[in-house]
């Protein structure tokens, strides 16, 4: 079947980039349009921003001169990063805005040919399928996680598995779905929406459209590369079987840039303090442990406590990221205000350094830094593969309670902490991980580092992806049935 809307003859290709305004998808999206931007003269590249994120970005324009940047309102005032609490409300007013806005993409001198939205946008994508635009999703969250989400998770609603009952063992592993080869999800691995008592949330209800309506698109891109997930995503091939595998994008972006210009750009909503780098510079080789908590996690007093506590009393040197707004219910969260016990102050003196944002992939990739105490996003967590550094996973919802028990199970590389937040686990654990078990991860982590470079090298499998989804963007093979 042919779109409804053929591509005129000597149409140029017209590609519309709609990332979820969020700091991993905006990353995500950012080297997206690098990569492709890189590929042609010929394809105009339309990116889709909210004001908010421009505001905090100024110098993109600059930086992507090929890149023509549309902007829209996201219903929330200022330009203060989003809170989680918000966005599902933010989400369907964006996408009404660009609902709305859709026709005037179809107009000359340059029509749309394909839109790439973020795996969210599916009411978007549908619109747009209906208008006649190809629709190709990028879903920023890991693929382990979708494979959950499209597999069984939808499942799990319907069947009243989901939410959990009272008293129900989640440490249990769930044995009638498809796992990984050798590796049985538990009930606790699943992604965080199957962790909720309220089906009628808005955010649960968006998540659920998502896994039914991811599959309809002419192509998903994802970022991860063949080797790491070659299993799962010929599972996932049989739902969606055209799978543009092309990550990690931010290794596939730096490795394409002139070598001259091969360093990190940085893409953040906060500002980036690089005394870190200087007080790294000073540590011995692999004797930091970071710890980051990505762009969204809270963490309640209690648990700040607790880490604080167990990375002190680990001995080991630690940086850590500590986002003014990731304290929930204290506004000024500065060490004088919030009364922190003296042995902590103490310990962080000797052998800490806390910021409020770092320049992350530069921060994985410094010699002194020996693993990585995460939260398990997805983009913290390729960051920290492509550089081989193990990681102590800390998940607190979304992709990364599955994505935690693949860095623990299926690749070996780290170790998962789902569900603990105990000064003393902590300590061992932070031990285990930079000292006990540091060469078995260090060498599984080195492998899979080297097998993400070959990944994004001429040739490799990432590289033959963005290869072909830029001809198919290119020579517009996609084709939109007509009954959608
Ligand atoms: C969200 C979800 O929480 C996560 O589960 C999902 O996989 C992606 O979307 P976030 O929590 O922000 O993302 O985590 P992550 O995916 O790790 O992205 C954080 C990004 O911020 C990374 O690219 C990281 O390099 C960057 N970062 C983080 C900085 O640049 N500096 C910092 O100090 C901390």
């Amino acid at each position: 079947m042919r779109s409804q809307r053929e591509p005129q003859q000597h149409q140029q290709p017209s590609v519309l980039l709609l990332p979820l305004p969020l700091q991993g998808p905006i990353n995500c999206f950012l080297k997206l349009a690098h990569l492709l931007s890189l590929s042609s003269d010929h394809l105009n590249i339309t990116f889709l921003n909210a004001a908010f994120v421009h505001q905090r970005l100024p110098d993109l324009p600059s930086r992507f001169p090929r890149v023509k940047f549309s902007l829209f309102s996201d219903g929330i005032s200022g330009d203060d990063p989003r809170p989680p609490a918000k966005f599902a409300s933010m989400v369907s007013f964006y996408e009404a805005e660009v609902i709305r806005s859709l026709p005037e993409f179809l107009k000359s001198p340059a029509p749309a040919t394909c839109l790439i939205a973020d795996g969210v946008f599916t009411a978007v994508g549908e619109r747009a399928m209906e208008l006649g635009i190809p629709v190709v999703y990028f879903s920023t969250l890991s693929p382990c996680c979708i494979w959950a989400s499209c597999f069984f998770v939808p499942k799990l609603f319907d069947s009243g598995e989901v939410p959990f009952k009272k008293g129900k063992d989640l440490n249990e592993p769930i044995s009638d779905i498809p796992g990984v080869e050798g590796t049985a999800l538990r009930w606790c691995d699943l992604p965080g929406i199957c962790r909720t008592q309220d089906i009628t949330n808005p955010y649960i209800q968006l998540v659920l459209e998502e896994c039914r309506k991811l599959p309809k698109a002419q192509g998903h891109i994802l970022n991860t590369f063949d080797d790491l997930e070659g299993t799962l995503l010929d599972k996932l091939r049989s739902l969606c079987p055209n799978l543009y595998t092309i990550g990690p994008v931010h290794l596939h972006s730096r490795t394409r840039q002139p070598e001259s210009e091969q360093r990190v750009t940085s893409n953040s909503l906060w500002q980036e303090d690089r005394s870190c780098i200087t007080w790294l510079d000073a540590q011995p080789s692999e004797s930091v442990i970071f710890v980051s908590f990505g762009s969204v996690v809270p963490l309640t007093m209690d648990q700040l406590i607790e880490f604080w506590y167990g990375l002190v009393n680990s001995g080991t040197r630690f940086l850590w990221v500590r986002r003014p707004d990731s304290l929930v219910g204290i506004e000024d969260s500065e060490d004088s205000s919030l009364q922190v016990p003296t042995e902590l102050l103490k310990g962080t003196r000797d052998r800490g350094f806390i910021v409020k944002w770092v320049p992350q992939e530069e921060v994985l990739a410094h010699g002194a830094v020996g693993g990585f105490l995460t939260h398990s996003g997805w983009n913290s967590t390729l960051e920290s593969i492509v550089e081989g550094v193990p990681m102590l996973c800390w998940p607190n919802g979304i992709d990364q309670l599955v994505i935690s028990r693949f860095v623990g199970d299926v690749w070996k590389i780290g170790i998962d902490m789902k569900d603990i937040c105990d000064r003393v686990v902590i300590e061992v654990m932070v031990r285990d991980l930079m000292e006990g078990r540091r060469n078995e991860f260090s060498q599984r982590a080195n492998r899979l580092s080297k097998s993400a470079a070959q990944a994004v090298r001429e040739g490799g499998s990432s590289w033959l992806a963005l290869h072909r989804l830029i001809e198919d963007i290119k020579f517009m093979r996609f084709e939109v049935p007509n009954d959608t």
